[in-house]
């Protein structure tokens, strides 16, 4: 995957075959960091909210019931599709959909007082140039939360996740880490805080059936798994179940004044 359009195409192709499947992932319907992101963002109660990379609307249904609007933005029109079913589900009338790209947002300068992001930026080849449109779009003083897979400050760890999850998803990109965030937070303008630093423990079964990773593919992850030095173990947690992954939330706060 070479060229850029060809990974975004490959990222609307692999979520649109699988997104039925993601409303009802456990992995991402659950986990302790959406109450802290919530938490996290002090609201109170009337802000305009950009869930950015949406996925089944997870993220944009946990915020709904405690602001004023939220807008769930995806390039995966069936995606949205499922962000819709789950509005529905839960009466939400105040979230709605836009199709879209994190790189190219189309909203107005200043138009949103908080941008949340959930387990997507991991498929984004220019994150820089997404939380420059973030800062672009919130108002001075607006936040940016952020949570996702981190990479290894270890290079023999990052090497091993980044090549387990490229043969899961084809369409993955990189899980990026703490410092190259800390890096892209501070050069688009965000004042970055770890308000969260966790693990998700991924089944393997469950985690490549809802990317309907083929047979080969599972079989080099398992030697993969095999092969991996004690470092790597250690890292992810690998058992006969699966591994773990380590995540974070991030806060970044607008230097904008
Ligand atoms: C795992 S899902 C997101 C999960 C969801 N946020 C949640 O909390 O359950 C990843 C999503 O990111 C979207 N995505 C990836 N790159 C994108 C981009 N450049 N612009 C918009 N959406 C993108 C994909 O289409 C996919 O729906």
């Amino acid at each position: 995957m070479a060229r850029d359009s060809n990974l975004k195409d490959a990222v609307q192709e692999q979520f649109g075959r699988v997104a039925a499947k993601y409303l009802t992932s456990a992995v991402h319907a659950q986990g302790e960091d959406l109450p802290v992101m919530v938490e996290a963002a002090n609201l109170k109660g009337d802000e305009r909210v950009l869930d950015a990379g949406c996925g089944a609307g997870h993220t944009a249904a946990s915020f709904a019931p405690h602001v004023g609007e939220v807008v769930a933005l995806d390039f995966t029109a069936k995606m949205l599709n499922q962000v819709e079913v789950l509005a529905d589900d839960r009466g939400l009338t105040n979230l709605s959909t836009r199709l879209g790209d994190v790189e190219k947002l189309p909203f107005a300068d200043s138009s949103f007082d908080l941008v949340v992001s959930r387990y997507s930026a991991h498929h984004w080849a220019r994150p820089g140039k997404a939380l420059g449109e973030f800062h672009r779009v919130l108002r001075a003083g607006g936040q940016f939360i952020l949570s996702d897979v981190l990479g290894f400050g270890n290079p023999v760890c990052d090497t091993y996740l980044n090549a387990i999850e490229v043969l899961r998803d084809p369409s993955h990109v990189r899980d990026y880490t703490l410092e190259e965030w800390s890096n892209r937070f501070a050069a688009a303008g965000f004042n970055l805080a770890v308000v969260l630093p966790y693990r998700i423990f991924l089944q393997f079964e469950e985690w490549t059936e809802r990317m309907e990773t083929p047979e080969v593919n599972r079989a080099a992850i398992r030697a993969l798994y095999d092969a991996s030095p004690k470092e790597v173990r250690e890292a992810l947690q690998i058992d006969d179940a699966g591994h773990t992954f380590q995540c974070a939330v991030l806060r970044g706060t607008s230097s904008r004044s």
